[in-house]
């Protein structure tokens, strides 16, 4: 359990799944996170993502149950595990539309950040996020995070093509701030 200023991160549980399939569900959270386009979600396919049944954790990822105000909120973790060159994706998604934009992101993300450099000694940490997701991009900016780059009109969003914004920091930059 990682415990911040305002989020707990705990473990993923079965009992959490019914809650996520929600969000899963949610339009407008789906599209705010981007990616690939809404479709309907079935409870099998959220047990599949979030692996609850597997007898050995997947090497490549790190799940967390994301907690505020003693309730199941979101999830985050660390995705592309690069054993090889220490480096990971973070990735965050706060299902619960009521905790949005409330620094309660900022918060996991930086949990996460001390876990990754910290705990499992990795060196670099990157992600992707939609060029209109102001939200995610300024809550990753006040925690390190900085534009690397920038694949242009590469996302089909809700009716437009949308830039996707490839952020990153380094142990190094982490340390200093
Ligand atoms: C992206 C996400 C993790 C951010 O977490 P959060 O708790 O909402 O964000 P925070 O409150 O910590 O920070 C939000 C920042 O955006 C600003 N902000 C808040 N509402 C905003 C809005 N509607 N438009 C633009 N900026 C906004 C805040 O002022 C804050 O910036 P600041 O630190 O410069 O003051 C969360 O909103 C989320 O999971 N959204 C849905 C899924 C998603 O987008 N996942 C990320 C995919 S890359």
């Amino acid at each position: 359990m990682l415990l911040g200023e305002k989020v707990a991160l705990r473990p993923i549980f079965r009992d959490d799944l019914p809650r996520f399939l929600s969000f899963f569900n949610d339009i407008e959270v789906e599209l705010a996170g981007g990616g690939d386009p809404p479709t309907p979600k079935t409870l099998k396919e959220v047990e599949k993502f979030f692996d609850v049944d597997a007898d050995k954790p997947d090497p490549s990822k790190t799940n967390f149950a994301i907690e505020a105000d003693g309730k199941l909120v979101g999830f985050c973790g660390l995705f592309e595990i690069d054993e090889t060159s220490r480096t990971c994706e973070l990735g965050i998604f706060i299902g619960d539309k009521e905790f949005w934009g409330h620094g309660y992101g900022r918060d996991a993300v930086r949990l996460l950040l001390d876990y990754a450099f910290r705990l499992r000694n990795f060196r670099r940490m990157w992600l992707e996020v939609h060029s209109e997701n102001e939200r995610g991009i300024r809550a990753y900016k006040s925690c390190g995070f900085i534009e690397e780059g920038r694949l242009r009109e590469h996302t089909w969003l809700d009716g437009r093509y949308v830039d996707m914004v490839l952020m990153g920091v380094l142990r190094d930059e982490w340390r200093r701030s």
